[in-house]
């Protein structure tokens, strides 16, 4: 069994994007920028912001974090995103989800800039995906992706089983799966006889939020595990949607949780700001 290390993987993108940036800075030129909003305190929100200002930082890229109370509303959350969108300086716009309930997720979402939207979560950006255009991917299915790919195996063929269909995991990692030329199954919580579904994997992709619901007998000796859960035990761990000591047991490769999905997503997220930056710096 193999480990597939998102943290080594992360590494190496964002070392790349530092030198790309150190070379716009040589040339004199504005260096990219990500800005961030959090609506709130959510612990876990502020603590994935940190994560993803340390990686600009470590790259060089300039971030902002904008800070709204929990309180704040549709308006003073429309008022900010307008603000950033007219921003020549900035090049990315994320909104940390979740919002509070009494946010419009739908009304924010859609008022960021396409060409800004880094998450890729823009009804644009959506449609560009499932109709092969180009358009912003979300962070968390590219990460995904390139640590299939770095086992060496080939996509083309093969049967992906994704278990889990939301909007920001779970779909899209489907579609590009899917255009890779994969056999894909998208499984969910009314699938019936998940085992016997998941054992038919060759690539499994497990996003779904409940630890541990992947065990060894579910897995196809051999198979490409990714685990993109990232529960909280009740004594503060963070672990996954697999069951990493049996699962590892069975599988070719496996991704950890810590150390796994969450650096690839936040590389990615500085990898779609920095492509947000080039496309307006040409112009387009
Ligand atoms: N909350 C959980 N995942 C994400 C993500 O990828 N982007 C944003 N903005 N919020 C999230």
């Amino acid at each position: 069994m193999n480990i597939i290390d998102g943290k080594a993987l992360s590494l190496e993108i964002k070392e790349t994007i530092r030198q790309r940036i150190a070379g716009l800075t040589a040339e004199g030129k504005r260096k990219p920028c990500l800005a961030m909003i959090l609506v709130g305190s959510n612990p876990a929100s502020r603590s994935y912001l940190r994560g993803k200002g340390n990686a600009a930082a470590f790259t060089g890229m300039d971030s902002r974090l904008v800070e709204l109370p929990e309180t704040a509303g549709n308006a003073e959350l429309l008022q900010e995103i307008a603000r950033l969108n007219a921003d020549d300086g900035v090049d990315g716009i994320l909104v940390q989800l979740p919002l509070p309930s009494h946010i419009d997720e739908n009304l924010v979402l859609d008022a960021i800039l396409p060409s800004k939207d880094v998450d890729g979560f823009h009804p644009i950006n959506v449609a560009g995906l499932w109709m092969g255009r180009p358009c912003f991917v979300p962070c968390t299915p590219q990460g995904i992706i390139h640590m299939i790919e770095s086992t060496g195996q080939p996509i083309e063929g093969k049967r992906a089983v994704v278990v889990g269909r939301s909007k920001i995991v779970g779909r899209p990692v489907s579609k590009l799966l899917l255009d890779r030329n994969a056999t894909v199954t998208t499984a969910h919580s009314r699938t019936a006889d998940l085992g016997a579904v998941t054992r038919d994997a060759d690539i499994l992709v497990v996003a779904t939020g409940h630890a541990g619901l992947i065990t060894a007998d579910m897995v196809k000796p051999g198979a490409i595990v990714i685990d993109v859960g990232i529960n909280r035990t009740a004594d503060g761990r963070l672990t996954g949607d697999v069951d990493f000591d049996s699962v590892s047991q069975v599988a070719g490769w496996i991704s950890p949780v810590p150390g796994g999905v969450g650096p690839m997503t936040i590389a990615y997220l500085i990898k779609n700001t920095l492509r947000a930056y080039e496309l307006s710096a040409e112009g387009r």
